[in-house]
């Protein structure tokens, strides 16, 4: 047991004793450091103004070491054993980073409160030796908010930051700097009224979940977070999955992909983007860059969103959950995990502990449209998702799944019977689109109204018809 979480701040070794666990390190920042250069501009993960950089010695080989993060949503206790840097780390020896002085020269900094924002996601990048392409740097800032939209100078520095002479870096700090980076210990800080817990292992995980079934799981705390910060939430005990080693693992198996629960979108994007490019496309929409590097597959599942992006896709291509309590684990149908709204076929202590995914039909096409009012760093108002499989011109396997359509992401099984076994073509496609009308009954709210999701449903549908992605869709097939 301990009560210390220790890490490196800004080169500097700190420890913290008994810390609130459900405290932000933007506030701990902000208030016992008075490292004021890292700014609250929204609380929930949405305009990058409290951009970190954390770099885990742990941190899966194929991902880049530094991960942008947003402060605001970060607990503190998560941070044991990592590097953080903030924007006071950047210069040295009163030299500005590459990325600053980029930023002075190219005029891309207009005020104080977005810019230290603007330059941490840079100068993850830059560490990561990230390319500076308009697409990848589109992506790279697309969770850093400028409201006076200065983007133009922004992206012209980011484009030439390498071009000026290097400071030295801050290095990433390695379990073995420091006695104090604990990292092979289950932790419990029970110093406060809350207790925190770390477990080290899935067997650790299971006891512990199993031991304490009102605990909230804590994964990327993308959701948790704003639990937190927005919604002012106590949250009395916590099981951090951070350092549960495996459960971000990633693994080909002979039939499909095996994606451990905590694998973050960041870590899931390139293999699922290979298997499945659409799905690929839909990931880097998830969010920003510092959403995909905390959010995790399974914490977008095991939250039970009607709105969540995972689901849909997932759904169309038959994924199945593994659940897991103390040591028993049983495997379902994801369609099967949502029951109704707010929901879900959990059991008391139980959690996900892996996401199947199958490999690839052969001649089997996918596509998964996500429909938001903002391209990018925007929740979906319906995300539809198709898999198809064709025996010459009929239809021989649909699935069709949507979120945004109901109180939970569901197949269109009316849609699909449509389809099933006819001919793919238009009259038939146009049946199916009449049918959603009988899968679903949508609501109205902010993101859409119930006329627009379902015509909007019926028009993607129409969209993966005509989608030139087709490989094998002739055109007098596609117009017959
Ligand atoms: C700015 C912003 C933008 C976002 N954009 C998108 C978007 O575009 N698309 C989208 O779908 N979502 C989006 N989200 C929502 C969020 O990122 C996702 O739902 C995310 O995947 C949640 O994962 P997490 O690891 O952060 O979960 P957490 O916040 O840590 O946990 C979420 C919930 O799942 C539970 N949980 C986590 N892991 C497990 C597990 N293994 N077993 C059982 N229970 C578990 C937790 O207890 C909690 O109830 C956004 C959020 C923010 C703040
Ligand atoms: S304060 Fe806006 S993302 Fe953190
Ligand atoms: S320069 Fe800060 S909001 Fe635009």
């Amino acid at each position: 047991m301990r009560d210390t979480v220790s890490f490196t701040l800004n080169g500097e070794m700190v420890s913290v004793q008994n810390p609130d666990p459900t405290l932000t390190l933007l506030n701990w920042l902000r208030q016992t450091r008075s490292l004021t250069g890292t700014k609250e501009g929204c609380a929930e993960g949405d305009c990058g103004a409290c951009t970190v950089v954390i770099g885990s010695p742990d941190a899966p080989e194929d991902l880049p070491p530094w991960r942008a993060v947003n402060a605001c949503i970060a607990f503190l206790p998560t941070l044991d054993g990592k590097t953080v840097i903030t924007v006071e780390g950047l210069a040295q020896n009163g030299k500005l980073h590459p990325v600053q002085q980029a930023l002075i020269e190219h005029h891309g900094s207009q005020c104080g409160f977005c810019t230290p924002g603007f330059v941490m996601s840079l100068y993850a990048h830059y560490r990561n030796e990230g390319v500076v392409d308009d697409e990848t740097l589109n992506d790279v800032l697309a969770g850093n908010l400028c409201r006076c939209t200065g983007y133009a100078p922004i992206i012209r520095a980011a484009r030439a930051m390498y071009d000026y002479p290097k400071v030295e870096d801050i290095l990433l700090a390695s379990a073995t700097d420091s006695e104090m980076l604990c990292l092979t210990m289950t932790d419990t800080l029970s110093g406060t009224e809350k207790q925190y817990f770390a477990p080290h292992n899935m067997s650790e995980l299971a006891i512990i979940y199993a031991k304490h079934p009102d605990a909230v799981i804590l994964a990327g705390s993308t959701d948790v977070g704003l639990w937190v910060t927005k919604q002012k939430k106590v949250l009395k005990v916590l099981i951090d999955i951070g350092r549960v080693e495996g459960f971000a693992n990633i693994e080909k198996t002979e039939n499909g992909l095996m994606i451990g629960a905590g694998a973050s979108y960041a870590a899931a994007h390139e293999t699922l983007e290979e298997m499945y490019p659409s799905l690929g496309e839909l990931i880097r929409r998830i969010g920003s860059t510092q959403i995909r590097n905390a959010g995790t597959m399974g914490g977008n599942i095991a939250n039970g969103s009607p709105i969540g992006d995972m689901p849909p896709p997932l759904i169309a291509l038959g994924a199945e959950l593994i659940l897991r309590r103390g040591d028993n684990t049983r495997r379902i149908a994801l369609e099967s995990f949502f029951l109704e709204y707010g929901k879900q076929d959990i059991a008391s202590g139980e959690f996900v502990e892996t996401i199947f995914v199958p490999n690839p039909v052969p001649a089997g096409r996918f596509a998964v449209y996500k429909v938001s009012k903002r391209f990018d760093q925007d929740i979906s108002a319906l995300c539809g998702a198709f898999s198809l499989q064709l025996d010459g011109h009929k239809v021989a396997a649909i699935r069709i799944a949507f979120g945004g359509m109901a109180g939970i992401p569901a197949r269109a099984k009316n849609a699909e019977a449509a389809l099933l076994g006819q001919d793919w073509n238009e009259t038939n496609l146009r049946k199916a689109m009449m049918a959603l009308g009988d899968d679903f009954t949508p609501l109205s709210d902010m993101r859409a109204s119930a006329e627009y999701r379902l015509q909007c449903a019926q028009n993607l549908l129409l969209k993966f018809w005509l989608s030139d992605d087709a490989p094998y869709l002739a055109k007098e097939v596609r117009h017959g």
